[in-house]
């Protein structure tokens, strides 16, 4: 395949892509062109925060009245209890990596609650990574009630590893104490060693200041000089920091290279529930740990479940609510903000080959604007490009 007349973003050069192969080459033969009118055409998304086994599950006896997070694992146990099977999971996951490949993202790191004794969710889902090829998909095992809330939670995180997860997960801000937030830490860090895997945890998703798990989490990947990646995701309390604080973690985090996934969707959405007015924001410091060169991607987190009734599998919603919350509308930052989705996402990710050069995916979308600020702005007339094949054409 090749595509012609497509402008790079970041670069702002007009080059024609040619894929052989799946991969970005010079060899690529002429038979099938798609001309891209030298608008801009980006390497695909990465979606880095996903809950895929709870899309799709919202309804009328699922609501969530106070919109905590708190009630909404609750109704999540609920559902798992009495409504989660294999066959009934495997709809709905299906039905949201279509979405979401629809939408430009190729590659999706999905937590996977793992508290369930049977494991069924997790092991619908790593058999649907490898029949769904069209996308990558990253497994994080994500124990929902924390490691020590229960003796078998442990058990349950270290099975669903040995059964293939990718990633270890954690959630120390819901562990019963802090000692036991402190201890979840290291033990994440104690099971990615020895199984070789990648960290990807929930840190600190409260509107509680007091919550600082993640200078713990940055700090352990430092004094082990750990070698996996490390995602942190959501870090909402660090809104709530006083500033002095808030800019010593920050660089910590920089220092430690910890990889940062927002969702500004859902935490616009859940914090500030415990508020009266004025009612806080709740998404974390995007703009201040992008000027410390902290590796900020964006994720969507939830598609119709109890935690938000929405989502569309589109990552530029998550982008477009980061842009008014933090705000991040002047230049440089509102350019640059796709870099949350592709560059940053797919370093996040862990792809070593992504962008326009010889040997890297052949995994693009082609938009229909020349402005980067458009493509967010009206989210319109994109075709995905897998592997060097079309696999869809949206809103067209
Ligand atoms: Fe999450």
């Amino acid at each position: 395949m090749i595509i012609k007349n497509a402008r790079t973003f970041p670069g702002n050069n007009i080059i024609d892509i040619r894929i052989d192969g799946g991969k970005v080459s010079k060899d690529a033969s002429d038979s099938f062109t798609v001309d891209a009118g030298k608008n801009i055409v980006i390497p695909s998304f990465s979606e880095l925060h996903i809950h895929l086994d709870s899309v799709f599950i919202m309804s009328p006896t699922l609501i969530n009245r106070s919109g905590t997070l708190e009630e909404g694992i609750a109704l999540w146990d609920e559902y798992k209890k009495h409504s989660l099977n294999a066959d009934e999971l495997n709809i709905r996951v299906r039905k949201a990596l279509e979405l979401l490949l629809s939408n430009g993202v190729t590659r999706v790191r999905t937590n996977v609650d793992v508290s369930d004794p049977d494991l069924t969710a997790l092991k619908e889902l790593i058999r649907i990574k490898k029949e769904f090829t069209d996308i990558d998909l990253q497994i994080t095992a994500f124990p929902q009630h924390g490691m020590y809330t229960d003796k078998m939670n442990m058990e349950l995180l270290e099975r669903a590893i040995e059964l293939g997860a990718d990633n270890v997960g954690l959630a120390p801000h819901l562990e019963d104490t802090f000692e036991d937030g402190i201890k979840s830490v290291k033990s994440a860090y104690d099971l990615a060693e020895k199984y070789h895997k990648n960290i990807d945890g929930h840190i600190d998703e409260t509107d509680d200041p007091e919550s600082r798990f993640i200078e713990y989490l940055a700090k352990e990947k430092i004094r082990r000089n750990f070698t996996g990646s490390v995602a942190a995701g959501h870090l909402t309390a660090m809104h709530s920091y006083n500033n002095q604080y808030a800019n010593k973690v920050i660089k910590l985090i920089s220092r430690a290279k910890i990889n940062v996934v927002s969702n500004p969707l859902i935490n616009m959405h859940l914090q500030g529930r415990y508020d009266s007015y004025p009612r806080i924001r709740g998404i974390t410091r995007i703009k201040e740990m992008l000027d410390y060169k902290v590796n900020v991607a964006l994720g969507e987190d939830c598609i119709m479940d109890p935690w938000y009734p929405m989502g569309s599998g589109d990552p530029l919603d998550a982008l477009f609510m980061a842009l008014h919350a933090e705000p991040l509308m002047a230049p440089p930052y509102l350019e640059n903000s796709m870099n949350m989705l592709t560059y940053n996402a797919a370093s996040a990710f862990g792809v070593r080959n992504y962008g326009y050069s010889e040997g890297d995916e052949g995994d693009f979308i082609i938009t229909d604007t020349q402005n980067p600020v458009e493509i967010v702005q009206y989210r319109h007339k994109r075709l995905v490009v897998r592997r060097g094949r079309l696999v869809n054409e949206v809103n067209k």
